[in-house]
């Protein structure tokens, strides 16, 4: 039997709206390593265990399963509707007038649910891959970001917060010239925004921006994702759990490195969503919030790990001329056409 960590000792972060969720949730991105079978029976055991924050998204391509488990769980009484924050994303293909709502209706029925805690416009533009395509592979259709295209599809998520389907919507992969774009056009501001937030790429100046508009950050890749496809590899990457200093820090608390890169984000401030189908790492990931924290050398020791090694990068999404994938994250301090 797993050992359960009750949900009312894992710390909550407050979003703007007043409303308090959980400091930390479970990723059920699968890669292209772990089926969606695996996924959805580690999204059952997570529940078991305490778990009650749920990272999803339809290019995932385990909603289903994930519903199933939801379903289950609320059916049987392991937990009940109003404890769980689930959210889910609209991918890159359904932008267009209308779609945004096709895709959350597809996400609802998959997921079985009524509504979704937070729905996310998982990247800024309406860029589309295939899923699981080569790292080379281009759209010739690609367009870069334009703030009047996100406000049109902004406008849909807005109406669907108005008809209630959705208790909170979110942005995912933004910058700060794309937000300082978008932000005062927005009726409704983003209560989270999903950002690649871990030691090695702890993005200070974005972090700090998105803190100060009363948003919420959550980080993803928050262990440095070392289960990522092939595609988001690169030979220059540097792999955050092998790092001396969160070495070091791990044997001090004498814990695996990436329940150090855990404990580090959610001491920061920003949500982690740790991915794992072990039962093992996936209960140390949550019960690490609740015990034995970093001491404040520890905090500032972690701050100098950080080495700008952005992991998700993008480069499937470029637009004909874009040069590389740095194009995408306007590194100059304006956005890139
Ligand atoms: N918004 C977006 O665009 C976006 C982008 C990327 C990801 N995400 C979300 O963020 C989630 C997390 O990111 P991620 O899955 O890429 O990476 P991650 O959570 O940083 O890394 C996951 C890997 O870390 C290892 N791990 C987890 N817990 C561990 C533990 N306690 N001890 C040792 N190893 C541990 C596991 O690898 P082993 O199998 O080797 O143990 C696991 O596969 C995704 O699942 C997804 O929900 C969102």
């Amino acid at each position: 039997m797993a050992e359960f960590i009750k949900p009312n000792i894992v710390p909550k972060c407050k979003l703007y709206t007043g409303e308090e969720i959980p400091c930390i949730g479970m990723g059920t991105f699968g890669s292209d390593r772990f089926n969606a079978e695996q996924v959805s029976n580690a999204v059952a055991g997570a529940i078991r265990c305490g778990y009650r924050m749920f990272d999803c998204a339809s290019v995932y391509g385990n909603e289903d399963l994930i519903g199933k488990v939801f379903d289950q769980a609320l059916r049987e009484g392991a937990v009940k509707r109003e404890e769980l924050f689930v959210t889910s994303k609209v991918w890159n293909d359904m932008h267009g007038k209308g779609d945004v709502l096709l895709s959350l209706a597809k996400t609802l029925r998959d997921l079985q649910l009524d509504t979704i805690d937070a729905y996310f416009v998982h990247w800024p533009f309406a860029n589309y891959h295939a899923p699981g395509c080569d790292g080379d592979s281009r759209n010739p259709d690609s367009k870069p970001f334009s703030a009047e295209r996100f406000m049109a599809t902004w406008r849909q998520m807005e109406h669907l917060h108005d008809m209630g389907l959705v208790r909170h919507i979110g942005m995912s992969s933004m910058t700060i010239p794309k937000l300082k774009a978008v932000l005062p056009l927005c009726r409704i501001k983003p209560s989270l925004i999903e950002m690649e937030l871990h030691p090695c790429f702890q993005q200070w100046e974005l972090f700090d921006y998105v803190v100060k508009q009363g948003i919420q950050p959550i980080g993803f890749c928050p262990i440095g994702s070392p289960t990522r496809p092939d595609r988001d590899k690169t030979p220059d990457d540097v792999a955050d759990i092998a790092v001396p200093a969160v070495v070091q820090i791990a044997k001090a608390h004498g814990v695996h490195p990436a329940v150090i890169c855990l404990k580090w984000a959610v001491q920061r401030g920003q949500i982690p969503i740790p991915f794992s189908v072990y039962e093992n790492e996936y209960v140390s990931n949550l019960k690490c919030t609740t015990v034995d924290p970093l001491t404040d050398a520890e905090m500032e020791a972690m701050k100098t790990v950080e080495c700008n090694n952005r992991l998700i990068k993008g480069q499937v999404f470029l637009w004909p001329g874009a040069k590389d994938w740095h194009d995408l994250w306007d590194e100059d301090g304006t956005i890139t056409k």
